[in-house]
């Protein structure tokens, strides 16, 4: 039994499977994220890795296989309570609401801290990102793409999570906000909350990422230190790169 047998992960998942219907897209998967960790998820379009996430969080109606939050089993809970458990998700696309103002959206989504070191205020989200900050009284639907993905990590951040989840937080989006939503992901990680990344640039993903995954038809097929897994002679063909 190693140390780490005693620390309970923030999201653990064993044998988990899903469908769409008659189609069978996840087969067994297991993943766990400790406290703090930074987590890699990679593998080519339609692999499952969105379908892995939406099942953390409940949002997959057929669904099998165990997950748990900090301890508590969260097999069969509804997405608003994993939320409140402490995972928090930027989805693929999103997810502000477009006629609340900026503060409003960050507002609503607020969730009281610790009254620690690493509370996230309104302040401080402001201060991490400073465009929001400048639009903090404009209506969500009236942002540029990246900053509705800004204000969607602001919301994220403002509910006190122990995990953020970010699925392809900088798809579609130009290189100088790409570069500036990856700094905001390095602070959110320097904070200590632990994050699982889906990232279509794996090198920036393995980069700064603890560990990785990589998913093939609905599977894990290559796991371990993100060092290892860069190294790994099988990631190129897993990625098709
Ligand atoms: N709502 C849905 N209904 C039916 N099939 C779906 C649905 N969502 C995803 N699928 C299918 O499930 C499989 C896994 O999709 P998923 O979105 O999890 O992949 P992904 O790895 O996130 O891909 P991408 O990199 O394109 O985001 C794919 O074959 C996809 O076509
Ligand atoms: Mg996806």
């Amino acid at each position: 039994m190693s140390v780490d047998d005693d620390i309970v992960p923030v999201v653990r998942a064993q044998r988990v499977h899903a469908w769409y219907g008659s189609s069978h897209v996840l087969h067994g998967v297991d993943l766990a994220i400790q406290p703090g960790q930074t987590v890699g998820l990679l593998g080519r379009n339609g692999m499952g890795k969105s379908t892995l996430i939406r099942c953390l969080m409940g949002l997959v109606a057929q669904r099998k296989g165990e997950v748990s939050v900090n301890g508590l089993d969260t097999s069969r809970a509804a997405p608003h309570q994993i939320a409140r458990l402490g995972v928090a998700y930027v989805p693929e696309g999103r997810g502000v609401f477009p006629n609340l103002s900026v503060k409003e959206n960050l507002l609503m989504a607020a969730r009281a801290g610790n009254g620690g070191r690493n509370d996230w205020t309104l302040d401080r989200v402001m201060s991490t990102f400073p465009r929001l900050a400048e639009r903090i009284g404009n209506m969500g639907g009236q942002l540029s793409g990246g900053e509705q993905q800004m204000l969607s990590i602001g919301r994220a951040l403002m509910t006190h999570p122990d995990l953020i989840i970010l699925d392809e937080a900088t798809e579609g989006l130009a290189p100088l906000i790409v570069a500036e939503i990856w700094r905001v992901i390095d602070e959110i990680r320097d904070s200590g909350i632990a994050t699982l990344i889906v990232d279509r640039d794996y090198r920036k993903v393995l980069a700064r990422s603890d560990r990785a995954l990589v998913m093939q038809k609905g599977a894990v097929v290559l796991q371990g230190a993100s060092p290892d897994v860069a190294a790994s002679p099988a990631l190129a063909g897993y990625l098709g790169v």
